[in-house]
């Protein structure tokens, strides 16, 4: 099976060309495969076939548009995949940089626990801030921060948005979208946050909310937050944004995180933003947010007591009413696996799966929320060429049903 890899990594930059435009590469195809594929195409009828089609993960999709040109007919239809949205099979796949200063690097896919090689449209470096949600993925660059698409990496399909108004070169910027999965319009929020000029201890805070159906940009939430600033992580779960916010040292705090609800229904707190204060559970090194099946999990390194840039581990946590709740810590094994492991790390997860890699290698590690359920991904088809190459990553939905 040596082939599939680079087939899947060749359809894969190709995807939108092959449903558009490629119907008749495959006539040749034909000849050579009148066995079983033959007798099914008998005896179903198109919209069963349709149906089983529409079961498989999104790779086989590809392969099965190889089989003939029935198939490729059938899975190149603007029907079955819109049908696609309805049958929500799909596991994310974690892309990961390999390089610092370019956007190369690969998917794992986790139903066939492979890496293929995808091309990411637009993005420049992998320090640009990412987002995504429901198969599409937000990027924005880490200069002006006026540059923002919002793309389907599947597809390719790509929109440049217009930029986020508010402060310009924001000292902190988070950003999040969540993609409404029945309309399949979808909301971006940028919350911004810079020093108020010669004073340590305020922080001028906005939040900045786009609209994909308006295409405009409000801004719902100007404040100052005293003796805290906002940071680089945020994420809207069931139409609530979250976002970590961290200690500038004024107050002799405990806590040097904390969390920050912000219900983008009724969009009303005017000047009550800390009430919604949740401290985070222990000295946090890294704290990261994200959506699992619309409730806030937080993944972060447990630091050391008295040297909190040194963690003895790593925790999952659910957020549950004012308080959080362990779900899972990372078997020392584990974390072990890793070799060195820095205070901080890339991770990332949506429907049931969170992904966890280190800066510093390669290896990716995934725990199944509902199993809770720690392994291995697949080795990524890299090795570290020098001692400082850093590699990071996010995970996705990979869908062709959604256009940004
Ligand atoms: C696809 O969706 C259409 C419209 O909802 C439905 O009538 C049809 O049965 C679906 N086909 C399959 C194969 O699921
Ligand atoms: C943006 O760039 C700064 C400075 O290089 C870096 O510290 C930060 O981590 C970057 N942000 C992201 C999201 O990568
Ligand atoms: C998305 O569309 C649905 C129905 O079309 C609408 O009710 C909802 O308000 C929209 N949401 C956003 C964020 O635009
Ligand atoms: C916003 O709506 C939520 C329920 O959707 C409610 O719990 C909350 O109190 C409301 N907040 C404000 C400020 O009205």
């Amino acid at each position: 099976m040596k082939g599939e890899t680079s087939w899947v990594s060749h359809c894969l930059s190709n995807i939108h060309r092959e449903i558009e435009f490629d119907i008749l590469s495959e006539v040749t195809d034909e000849g050579s495969k009148e066995d079983a594929a033959v007798s099914l195409d008998l005896i179903l009828p198109d919209e069963l076939l349709e149906r089983i089609l529409s079961y498989l993960p999104i790779a086989s999709i590809f392969r099965a548009g190889s089989v003939c040109k029935r198939w490729h007919e059938i899975v190149s239809s603007r029907r079955f995949i819109w049908n696609l949205s309805q049958v929500q099979l799909q596991k994310p796949w974690y892309f990961m940089f390999t390089s610092s200063d370019e956007p190369v690097g690969f998917a794992f896919d986790p139903i066939f626990r492979k890496w293929y090689g995808i091309e990411l449209p637009y993005i420049e470096t992998s320090n640009w801030f990412i987002a995504s949600s429901c198969g599409l993925v937000c990027f924005m660059d880490n200069d002006s921060r006026s540059q923002l698409y919002s793309c389907n990496p599947i597809t390719k399909e790509c929109k440049r948005l217009l930029e986020p108004p508010g402060l310009k070169f924001p000292d902190y910027s988070a950003l999040a979208i969540s993609v409404n999965r029945v309309s399949h319009n979808y909301s971006i929020s940028v919350v911004k946050s810079k020093q108020v000029p010669g004073d340590f201890f305020q922080w001028d805070l906005s939040v900045h909310i786009y609209d994909s159906e308006t295409m405009m940009w409000a801004t719902p939430l100007t404040e100052v937050l005293t003796g805290w600033r906002g940071g680089d992580e945020s994420v809207i779960c069931d139409g609530v944004l979250y976002f970590l916010i961290y200690s500038t040292g004024g107050c002799a705090s405990e806590n040097r995180h904390g969390l920050i609800t912000y219900n983008l229904c009724n969009r009303s707190s005017h000047g009550l933003l800390m009430r919604s204060f949740t401290p985070a559970p222990c000295s946090l090194t890294c704290g990261r947010l994200m959506n699992i099946k619309e409730k806030l999990i937080m993944v972060g390194g447990i630091g050391k007591q008295d040297r909190s840039d040194i963690i003895k581990g790593i925790g999952i946590w659910a957020l549950e009413g004012k308080g959080w709740q362990e779900i899972a810590r990372m078997p020392h094994k584990f974390f072990q696996g890793f070799g060195e492991f820095d205070d901080v790390f890339a991770s990332s997860g949506t429907g049931d799966l969170i992904y966890i890699q280190s800066y510093g290698s390669p290896y990716l590690l995934v725990f199944y929320v509902n199993q809770k359920h720690w392994r291995w991904a697949q080795k990524c088809p890299v090795t570290k060429r020098f001692p400082l190459q850093l590699f990071t990553g996010f995970c996705f939905e990979p869908r062709l049903e959604i256009v940004p």
